[in-house]
C-alpha cells in the first residue's frame, strides 16, 4: 500500500483549497477531551514525508484481532515500541513482527507535533513512545474501543487525522454509552487525557472522498506513552 503521490511531486501540489490554511480553533468533547481544528495543517509537507519515510520502512499491513478477525484498517508503527494484534492478543512490542528489526524512529515532526498538542490541551511533558499509524481506505472502520493496553492512563492520547474526512465516534466510559459523531478532516487533531482517557471511540466506515495527497485514504496518527 502506498500514498498517492511521490515526494518529488509533493510542492506541486495544492496546500489547502485556495492555497489558504484555515484557521486553529478548539472544540471540547470533554473536559479533558478536545479537537484542536487544523492544528497539524502548517507541518503537513513535514509529516508526510516523514510518513512515507516510516511506510517504506515499516509497511502498513492488516492485522489480525485475537478472535481470528483481520481488521479492515491497515496499520503500521514508528517509536520504541509499536501496537500489535494477533491471535494471541494486543501489545506493545518494540520489534515489527514482519521483520523481526525495531521500528522506525518517531520522525521529529512527529514528537513535536504530539507533545505541542498535548501542551495545548493542559497535558504537559507527554513524550510519546509509540506512532501507531492507521491507514482507511473506504468502507474501513474501528469499532468503539478503549486505549488501555498502555500502563500509565495519566498520559493522554494525541490522534492526527490526515486525507480524506471521517466520522470519529467519541463514546462514553461504557461502551453501551452512544457516542458524540465528531467530523474530522485533514490536519485536525483530538486530544483526550485525564479523566476522558478511558473513554470508548471508533471510526465509521470511511466515505468515498478524494485528497490531493492521499488519495481515497485516511491516515490517522495515535501518539500513545505505553509503558
Ligand atoms: C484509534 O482509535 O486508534 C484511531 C482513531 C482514529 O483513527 O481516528
Ligand atoms: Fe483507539
Amino acid at each position: 500500500m502506498q500514498l498517492k503521490e511521490p515526494i518529488s511531486k509533493l510542492n506541486t501540489l495544492p496546500l489547502q483549497e485556495g492555497g489558504r490554511y484555515r484557521p486553529i480553533s478548539e472544540e471540547w468533547l470533554g473536559s479533558h477531551a478536545v479537537v484542536l481544528r487544523a492544528y497539524a495543517l502548517a507541518n503537513e509537507t513535514a509529516l508526510y514525508t516523514a510518513l512515507e519515510n516510516v511506510i517504506t520502512r515499516a509497511p502498513l499491513r492488516h492485522m489480525v484481532t485475537p478472535g481470528g478477525f483481520t481488521m479492515s484498517v491497515a496499520m503500521t508503527n514508528c517509536g520504541a515500541y509499536g501496537w500489535v494484534s494477533d491471535r494471541s492478543g494486543y501489545r506493545y512490542d518494540p520489534l515489527d513482527p514482519l521483520n523481526g528489526k525495531p521500528w522506525p524512529r518517531m520522525p521529529e515532526s512527529f514528537l513535536s507535533l504530539a507533545k505541542n498538542a498535548a501542551e495545548v490541551a493542559g497535558f504537559d511533558n507527554f513524550y510519546p513512545e509509540v506512532c501507531l499509524v492507521n491507514c482507511y481506505v473506504p468502507g474501513a472502520k474501528l469499532s468503539l474501543h478503549q486505549d488501555k493496553d498502555e500502563l500509565d492512563f495519566k498520559q493522554p492520547i494525541v490522534s492526527v487525522s490526515l486525507g480524506v474526512p471521517a466520522v470519529f465516534l467519541f463514546g462514553g466510559m461504557k461502551r453501551k454509552d452512544s457516542p458524540n459523531r465528531v467530523p474530522l478532516v485533514h490536519g485536525d487533531v483530538v486530544v483526550w487525557g485525564g479523566p476522558d482517557r478511558l473513554r470508548y471511540h471508533g471510526v465509521m466506515p470511511l466515505k468515498e472522498a478524494y485528497h490531493p495527497y492521499f488519495g481515497n485514504q485516511r491516515i490517522n496518527l495515535t501518539f500513545r506513552k505505553a509503558t
